[in-house]
């Protein structure tokens, strides 16, 4: 499907947007970031298919309180983030998902468009689609980009009222230095004067923390240990993912949880014509999420150009919805 088409069989078709990016990326990232050291692979890679389902089972575990705390905020503060956000005519969600959390607000904002940006293609079209099925007033977008390259929306989509989403701690996937880049380039495509809605992890509990990252029934295991699937899948790799596991821990002067897949042994991995050994212990670090405190990323809006109009919090203080202004 080329870029700008819409689905067909729908009341409500979707329009599709195609900016991703070449397979031959994949590759090339992979291969510098096994050549690298510490070696690592960039935490947009886990979301093929398989992965974004596997994401979906963790937003439910017990263990991991991210989405159902950002959800409890949004339906708590509905009105209340309604009338700070003005109205907007258009929603832009970025890293959209399944795009759940969004419908809480599209229901009382009824904005004309919803634009959802994600690298996961398939997963994307999928949710957009559930998304203009039950809400035919609503023209919806999907636009599949690796955002981290290029930040970009169909040129009849920007419009002086929108206002962009970026939720689930997402920005937590970025290396401080980097979510304030990445931020200004929200600011350059929002514009001064509209809103980015933004979902910020705080600070806690080491071991709660830990909890949530190593779940009992080991989806998140099996969402890290899916990165080597997709490698063999995708990129000519042959290797034996009964030789890695999941290994997930608090790192605390970086104040970031860190995810790796960690070597039980000695071994060689095979991808394509090239070659990288490992040790037994070796580790390929696969996503980091950093948490801050309220202060901290007080200080990060602030460098990006944006002041913060108001943040929500649950009653324990896990988690953050914040409002920010493009100034
Ligand atoms: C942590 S999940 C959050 C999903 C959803 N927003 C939520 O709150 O449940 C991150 C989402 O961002 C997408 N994503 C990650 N890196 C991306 C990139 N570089 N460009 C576009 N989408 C990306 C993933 O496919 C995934 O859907």
């Amino acid at each position: 499907m080329g870029a700008g088409n819409a689905m067909a069989r729908s009341v409500n078709p979707v329009e599709f947007h195609d900016y991703s990016a070449a397979s031959s990326d994949f590759l090339n990232e992979v291969l510098s970031g096994l050549s690298n050291i510490p070696k690592a692979i960039p935490a947009k890679y886990l979301y093929d298919q398989r992965g974004a389902e596997l994401f979906n089972k963790i937003c439910e575990l017990p263990e991991y309180y991210p989405t159902r705390t950002e959800t409890g905020i949004f339906r708590d503060n509905a009105d209340d983030i309604a009338e700070h956000m003005g109205e907007k005519n258009i929603f832009v969600e970025l890293g959209s998902g399944n795009s759940e959390k969004a419908r809480i607000l599209l229901e009382s904002f009824r904005p004309s468009q919803y634009l959802g940006v994600d690298i996961s293609k398939e997963f994307l079209l999928e949710a957009t689609q559930n998304l203009a099925d039950d809400y035919p007033w609503l023209q919806v977008h999907a636009v599949c980009a690796d955002f981290s390259r290029q930040l970009r929306l169909p040129a009849h989509c920007i419009s002086s009222s929108i206002v962009a989403f970026y939720l689930g701690s997402s920005i937590g996937n970025f290396h401080p230095d980097e979510a304030v880049a990445f931020m200004q380039q929200i600011h350059k495509l929002i514009g001064i004067g509209n809103q980015l809605l933004i979902g910020v992890d705080l600070k806690k509990d080491e071991q709660f923390l830990h909890a949530a990252y190593n779940d009992k029934a080991g989806v998140t295991a099996a969402f890290n240990l899916n990165l080597l699937h997709r490698m063999n899948r995708e990129l000519d790799a042959d290797i034996d993912v009964e030789k890695f596991q999941h290994e997930a821990f608090y790192n605390p002067s970086r104040g970031r949880i860190e995810m790796h897949l960690v070597s039980i042994t000695n071994q060689v991995l095979k991808i394509g014509k090239r070659k990288f050994s490992l040790a037994l212990g070796d580790s390929i670090h696969t996503e980091s999420s950093y948490k801050y405190s309220l202060q901290e990323f007080g200080q990060l809006a602030e460098q990006s150009g944006f002041r913060i109009q108001k943040v929500w919090t649950d009653e324990n203080n896990y988690f953050s919805t914040q409002l920010l202004i493009a100034i």
